[in-house]
């Protein structure tokens, strides 16, 4: 395992993500937790991230006492990366300093003789590296050494090998740093005998045996289904750990896009063999948004209607089973539990953060179900992987997102009102089949159209129409934090205004969302 301790970088995760593609488990944890939190995971290696903060700041963020004493006489591997590198020199008695020249951006490097994390380096050896620092090692504490230097001069890395302790002033994570990559992988692998293990294959049959071990071999497990990627992932995983003890139910809230519900339910039962119930609510949703506007209102009533249905599906099952169901699956991933190390002043604490499901905002009040969450050491892209493993189809596995509110957060106004939402859902898949067709759809975060409570003037075969405006969005993003507006080619948007007009009554005009965000959200509501 190699345990990475954050100080807020915001390449942290990088680092975490990048030892894991060498196929090597690596965790994130806050920079200021305590010593048992590190020792209980018994890392073979440490890496003591960047960071934000001067060394030299009242509270800069620091390992707990006692730290390196015990890596030293455990036999535990050390690497500091900029901050950390800064913070492991001054704990040992060297000196940081703010940089005569601050260093950010491209920079060349180059190493010197006698080398431990350079050791497949020749001496003289140049590289291009990232830096992104004002302080820098002034004085080295004893025992270490300088093991490269900027062009400038300044200390770029460092090593004290005798004590396994290393630090390099760069960041080897980025892509900007060419030969950082393979820096990483000498140091874990040929450094500190890291072994390569991780794989895929391997978490599937650890999360398999866990939840065996956890769950008793009388328990039932409930799990609601949204018909995205990490609840179906993770119900497929408990699936094949206890079969049908797994109960899932799927919600239609009469929100949902064209063909959704017969599409997943497809997926759910001839492709994955999940025991899963369809619940038809869609009376039950649409009756009670009717003539709500506000957006908050309308998710704060679609939350609670989600609980109800959960709710009552757990007391059907214990009337069935004649006992309560004890756990509930939630797909929750690496990202929402990550402890981060927040930077001073931000107002932020450390905090786990266990999401609510999306679909259902909650747990049924009186259950008192114990968590499954057989995804929360994984990123998106490992989510996908493991999918791929248990067989789950590739077109399901790469699907946009979708908000747990569904159509309602993109009919604005009423959804209720008129055929709104049965013009959305033909316009909707026209634009995202056209995508598809173009070969565009995995280039793209998120498409999907709007409908607009406005209607506009328009000519059709001859006649005056007073019809809708449909707005088209598609957006780029990495994560959904931020997002630009996706630049399709003007035929293609041709062609996609000229297929809606002529194949979706009631709709006359169609734009497009140009805008970023920020300043506009990914949603319109
Ligand atoms: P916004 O509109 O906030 O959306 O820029 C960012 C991402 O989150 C999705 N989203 C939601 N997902 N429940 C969800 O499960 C919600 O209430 C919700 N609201 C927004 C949105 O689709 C985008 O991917």
């Amino acid at each position: 395992l190699v345990l990475i301790l954050d100080y807020g970088s915001q390449y942290t995760h990088l680092i975490t993500r990048r030892i894991r593609s060498l196929s090597v488990l690596s965790l994130c944890i806050s920079g200021t937790c305590s010593l048992e939190d590190i020792t209980s995971k018994n890392p073979r290696v440490v890496i003591l991230s960047g960071g934000p903060h001067s060394v030299h700041a009242p509270n800069a963020p620091s390992f707990p006492a006692g730290f390196l004493e015990w890596a030293q006489s455990n036999g535990v591997y050390v690497l500091g990366v900029c901050y950390g590198l800064q913070l492991m020199v001054q704990k040992l008695g060297g000196e940081v300093r703010i940089g005569e020249k601050q260093e950010y951006g491209r920079m060349e490097i180059v190493v010197g003789g006698n080398l431990g994390i350079f050791g497949n380096k020749k001496a003289g050896h140049r590289q291009v590296v990232w830096m992104s620092h004002g302080d820098e090692a002034a004085a080295l504490p004893d025992g270490f050494e300088v093991v490269a230097r900027s062009q400038q001069g300044a200390v770029a890395a460092v090593e004290n090998r005798e004590r396994r302790l290393f630090g390099l002033q760069y960041h080897p994570e980025v892509t900007h740093s060419p030969e950082g990559m393979e820096t990483l992988k000498y140091f874990l692998f040929d450094v500190c005998g890291v072994t390569a293990g991780w794989k895929m294959e391997n978490v599937l049959d650890e999360e398999i045996k866990c939840i065996k071990d956890t769950v008793g071999p009388e328990d039932h497990v409930i799990c609601a289904l949204s018909g995205g990627v990490d609840s179906t992932v993770a119900a497929t995983l408990v699936h094949k750990a206890i079969g049908d003890r797994l109960h899932c139910v799927f919600v239609d809230n009469g929100l949902l896009r064209y063909k959704e519900r017969e599409r997943v339910m497809d997926t759910f039962q001839k492709d994955l063999h999940l025991p899963v119930t369809c619940v038809d609510a869609i009376e039950q949703f649409l009756s009670k948004l009717k003539g709500v506007v506000d957006p908050e209102v309308k998710r704060k009533i679609i939350g609670k209607e989600f609980i109800c249905i959960f709710d009552a599906f757990a007391h059907d099952l214990e009337q069935k089973l004649g006992k309560k169901p004890a756990y509930l699956v939630q797909g929750t991933l690496y990202p929402d539990v990550i402890e981060s190390c927040p930077p001073p002043g931000s107002g932020r604490t450390h905090s786990h953060t266990i999401k609510s499901h999306h679909n259902v905002g909650g747990l049924p009040k009186d259950m008192k179900l114990k968590l499954i969450e057989p995804l929360k050491l994984l990123f998106k892209d490992e989510v996908r992987q493991l999918g791929r493993i248990l067989n789950v189809p590739e077109q399901f596995l790469k699907r946009h997102p979708f908000p747990g509110p569904g159509l309602a957060v993109r009919v604005l106004g009423d959804v209720t009102e008129g055929n709104a939402l049965d013009i959305l859902r033909q316009v909707d898949e026209i634009f995202i089949q056209s995508i598809k067709d173009a070969g565009l759809y995995d280039l793209i975060w998120q498409a999907f159209a709007v409908f607009l409570p406005v209607r506009s003037v328009g000519v059709q075969g001859d006649q005056r129409t007073h019809s809708h405006v449909v707005a088209l969005r598609a957006v780029t993003s990495q994560d959904g934090m931020t997002a630009d507006w996706y630049y399709f080619e003007h035929k293609f948007l041709d062609d996609v205004a000229r297929k809606i007009c002529n194949n979706v009554r009631g709709v006359n005009r169609v734009v497009q969302d140009i805008t970023s965000k920020p300043p506009s959200t990914i949603e319109w509501e």
